[in-house]
Parts: structure tokens; sequence; C-alpha cells
């Protein structure tokens, strides 16, 4: 029988509690790699979610592999017709966030032959029966009404080796890829049982901030268009917030369970001016709606300001752009290239 999800997810929540106390420690210990799909710029649910915990974890000095999922991303046909531009743009929005490419690899699939090769020999250690199974791969097929691609099936087998090449240990995710990460998991343990120890069993690392909801009180993603991505202009960030979901009670409170569309928004403030809800809640108290509207408004906007701004510069300098993601193009085909051979070694296929 499978686990139940909600002990998966427990378990996973405990074991990053002992993770971050680990990290602490000893930073040097851990190898992060971790990714998006180009299939847009990055909206203010990822850096709350994810990528601020990159940062965070890269000024703690864990070593940082940022992938630009390229590849991947071809499980959207809509989004491969527009890929050059979604990588530069995912390219600078973690620049401008602050992602130090002196320190971390930022690189993509497509550029690293190694890297993909390690997909035949881990696509022969599992079977159609899991990759059926899989919960956020199911749903992807029932969100996007097209016929399956063989890419969309077996992307989670891809993604262990994304994980896998540059020997990550440590890989930070929201819920949706804890099954991704079990795979990869999976993938290692059998590969080391079958042709010796090479691969290390990498853990999650959960954010421990609560998610940023869309403006609806929906999850927040770029296709319901409830989002606010980095590199919205400020006139339109006002325009979405002030066309944001509340509710009919005057008073403001933060309470997620009863409220979720308020305490969204109260949440908002919060993380954009890192400061607790329930404060800033308290602050608006009776003026309202509007009035929480027009303080996340500017919290938005004064947050958004300068990683804005950045975001702009780095666009604007394109060879600059492209120099950074060969630098991290070049290291990471190195390391897959070590792998590779290490593979090719234990499978006894290095001819
Ligand atoms: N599947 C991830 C997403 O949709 C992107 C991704 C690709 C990734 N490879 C990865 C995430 C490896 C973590 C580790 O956002």
């Amino acid at each position: 029988m499978s686990p139940d999800p909600s002990d998966t997810l427990l378990a996973a929540q405990r074991r990053s509690a002992e993770l971050e106390a680990r990290i602490a420690e000893d930073p040097a210990r851990f190898r992060i790699l971790t990714g998006d799909r180009p299939t847009g710029p990055l909206h203010l649910g990822h850096y709350f979610g994810t990528v601020a915990g990159r940062v965070r974890l890269q000024r703690l000095g864990v070593e940082l592999f940022v992938l630009v999922a390229d590849y991947q991303a071809l499980t959207d046909r809509d989004v491969a017709e527009n890929l050059p531009e979604h990588v530069d743009g995912l390219v600078a929005d973690y620049l401008a966030v602050g992602i130090d490419p002196g320190k971390a690899t930022i690189f993509t699939h497509s550029a690293v032959p190694a890297l993909n090769q390690l997909l035949l020999p881990f696509l022969s250690l599992v079977s159609v029966a899991e990759l059926s199974r899989n919960p956020t791969v199911k749903e992807e097929i029932e969100a996007s009404r097209r016929a399956v691609s063989g890419l969309m099936f077996t992307y989670p087998v891809h993604q262990a080796a994304d994980i896998l090449f540059c020997k990550a240990n440590l890989v930070p995710v929201g819920k949706d890829q804890l099954p991704h990460l079990e795979l990869t998991r999976t993938v290692s343990r059998r590969f080391n049982d079958r042709y010796g120890p090479v691969f290390p069993v990498p853990d999650a690392l959960l954010s421990p901030v609560p998610h940023l909801l869309g403006l609806d009180g929906q999850k927040m993603s770029k296709s319901r268009g409830n989002a606010i991505p980095l590199s919205l202009p400020s006139d339109e960030v006002a325009r979405r917030i002030r066309g944001a979901r509340t509710d009919a009670q005057r008073r403001i409170t933060y309470e997620p369970d009863t409220r979720p569309e308020v305490a969204n928004l109260v949440r908002l403030v919060a993380l954009c001016q890192d400061r607790d809800p329930v404060e800033v809640a308290d602050e608006v108290g009776d003026a309202g709606a509007a009035a929480l509207k027009r303080l996340a408004i500017d919290a938005v906007e004064g947050f958004l300001a300068p990683i804005r701004a950045a975001r702009a510069a780095y666009l604007d300098d394109r060879a600059q752009l492209r120099r950074i993601l060969r630098a991290g193009n070049e290291r990471a085909s190195a390391i897959a290239e070590d792998t590779l051979r290490e593979v090719r070694a234990a499978m006894a296929t290095d001819y």
C-alpha cells in the first residue's frame, strides 16, 4: 500500500526542520539542486515559496545549482515556441533577486548533454505503473486537455537526472514536488543497489513559509491570471491588487482558515515588509478592505521596485546575461561528465 499523502507531508516537514538545524551547523556539507520551468516570469508565489529560500541558503554558505528546466518546459507546447525569451527572463529573475552567479551555478538542460544521457539508465529502473501513479503528473495531464506526450509521462525521471548528475543532497521544494523527489530517491537507491554506490539519496527541504495564494484566493499561477510577476509594472500591480477578492466583513483580521482572501492580502503585506501578519491586520483594523489594499499596493511596490529595475538592467544587456548562463552551463557540463564517467564505470559500459 502507498503511504497516506498527509503522513508523507508531515514526515517531510519534520525532516525539513531537522535539516534546517544541520544546515545552520555545517552548510558546506550540503549541495542544493533546484530549478524552474521557463514558462514565464517568476511571480511572488514562486519568490516567497521557494526562491527566497534559495537566496537565504546561498547566503548561509550552501552550494547552489539552479536549473532552468528548458527540456521540461517542452511538456507545454505553447511555451516551447517562446523558449529563448522565457529562459532569458528567468535567468534575469534569478539574478535580480540575488542569486549570485559567482557562487551559484545557473544552467539549462539543453546545454548539458551528459545530464540528459543519465535519463536512459534511469528509465530502466522505474516501471510504467510507478510513473502512472504520480499524483502531480496526473493533475498536469488532466489540466492540459491534450494528447499526453512521452516527455510528460517521464519527466519525473529526467528530474532525477537533474538532481543526481551533480550529486545534490538537498532539494528545496513545494509539496507538489514531493512525489518527484520520492522517485529520485527510488532511482538513486535502485541504481546504487544494482551497480554500486554512486549517488546520494537526496532530502526534500520544504519551505517553512506559508503559501501565498493568488489575488482570487486560488493557487497563484500565471495561467489563472491571479499572480503578481516580479516584472509587473507598478500601475498593473495597483490594478490587480485593487481587483483582489475580499469579503463582506469590515474589520480586517488575520484568520487564514475562515477568511482566506483577506488573510492572503495581509500575508502579502507581511511578507513584503517582513512583518508579523497579526500586527499588519491590527494596524488596518476597522479601516477595512480598501485600506488593506492601499497598504498592499505600497508594500508590493516597495518590495518589487528594486527587483524590477535590476531585472530590466539584466535584460538590457543580453550578451552579459548569456555569458553568465554559458559559464553555468560549462560548469554543470564538466560535473555531469564526471558523473557519467562514474556511471559508465559502475555499469561496466566504459568500453
Ligand atoms: N518540476 C519543477 C517545477 O515544475 C522544475 C524542476 C525541474 C525541478 N527539475 C527540477 C525542481 C529538479 C527541483 C529539482 O517547478
